[in-house]
């Protein structure tokens, strides 16, 4: 018996922002952005498109490639960071209605931009476990939504969309999700966080303030080229494969520059890792179901491939999965 991804898809807002008409609105230029990040363009949701929308287009379509109905869907975990309400309800119950899903259990999962691993193994052991035969995992985000337009150093680095996988359990053996690893150091927290409204005043009129994100670039940045680095090395350990076997390592996108440095470490090709950052920028938990997504649209991704996925984010959080398509 094994979990295996039997479909993947992803919606992408249609609003475009290339790095040029970003540079026309705040002080910054496309060449900083390109050679700090990789980012070329971003994308956002209109206004009034909520988290579970985008979430919903992704997991509609994966379901159509899966072939199977809503009503044999069992859990439904939504990871985002930017649910369509903050504390609750969570998002996943919010897909689960606007799809009809209602024998499905639901719930989201916050780890930052590693969610959608830290989502994928949840469903996965959960798929093992229970009675339950399929689960929807997606990766959803509306960071423009939580993003400060005036912090040049976090406005230009993200954007939206989102991207759902179709777990199914089968009885075969060998293929799916073989191996995780997932970790995190909560003394990172204050380097990316979420900085929230000021409470209102009894009896005083406040300007509205929404929440923003907050980063430490450096910091995180330093995290994120360690936790990439230590998390391979450990599934290696783990799993006894060699980096040899691996067709792709789909990262995280946050920034190229931190996946250069990691492969440089580890002397990978570039041919070997997966990158579309330039188009989307950081789509936190959407990022890795984008790239899987994007990929099986071109038929990079072949049945029996070898692949890794590896994700950092907020937490701080990171994690690794080997997974047999
Ligand atoms: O997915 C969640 C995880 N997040 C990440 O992985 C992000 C990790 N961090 C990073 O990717 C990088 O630290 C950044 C891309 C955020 C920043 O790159 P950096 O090379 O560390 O730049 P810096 O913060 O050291 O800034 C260098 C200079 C500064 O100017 P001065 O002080 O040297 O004069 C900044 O003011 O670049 C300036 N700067 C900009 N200039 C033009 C910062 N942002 C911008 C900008 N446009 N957008």
């Amino acid at each position: 018996m094994s979990v295996l991804i039997r479909a993947i898809s992803a919606y992408v807002p249609p609003i475009r922002i290339s790095n040029e008409e970003l540079a026309s609105r705040i002080d910054t230029t496309d060449e900083w952005i390109r050679s700090h990040t990789g980012i070329g363009a971003r994308h956002i949701a209109p206004d009034g498109v909520q988290t579970s929308d985008m979430a919903v287009s992704a997991a509609k379509s994966a379901l159509e490639k899966a072939k199977i109905s809503i009503h044999e869907i069992d859990y439904i975990i939504v990871a985002t960071a930017t649910p369509d309400y903050f504390g609750f309800p969570a998002t996943a119950c919010i897909v689960q209605d606007k799809l009809g899903a209602y024998g499905a259990s639901a719930f989201d999962v916050t780890a930052g931009c590693t969610g959608f691993i830290y989502a994928l193994n949840i469903a996965s052991s959960m798929l093992e476990t229970s009675h339950g035969r399929n689960a929807l995992v997606i990766g959803a985000e509306g960071l423009s939504r939580i993003t400060d337009w005036n912090d040049r150093s976090t406005a230009v680095l993200f954007g939206d969309g989102a991207g759902a996988a179709v777990l199914s359990r089968i009885d075969e053996t060998g293929r799916g999700c073989l191996s995780f690893i997932l970790g995190a150091d909560g003394s990172g927290a204050k380097d990316l966080y979420l900085v929230q409204p000021e409470r209102a005043k009894a009896f005083e009129r406040q300007p509205p303030l929404v929440p923003v994100i907050s980063m430490n670039g450096k910091k995180v940045y330093d995290f994120a080229v360690k936790s990439i680095t230590v998390v391979i090395e450990r599934l290696l350990h783990k799993t006894a494969y060699r980096l040899e076997d691996f067709a792709w390592i789909i990262p995280h996108q946050a920034n190229a520059r931190i996946v250069q440095a990691a492969a440089k470490r580890f002397s990978i090709p570039m041919d070997k890792i997966f990158l579309n950052i330039e188009e989307y920028a950081n789509t936190s938990a959407a990022s890795i179901p984008l790239a899987l997504s994007e990929m099986d649209e071109k038929g990079l991704l072949k049945p029996n491939d070898l692949i890794m996925l590896v994700g950092f984010g907020a937490g701080l959080t990171y994690g690794a999965a080997v997974i047999r398509w």
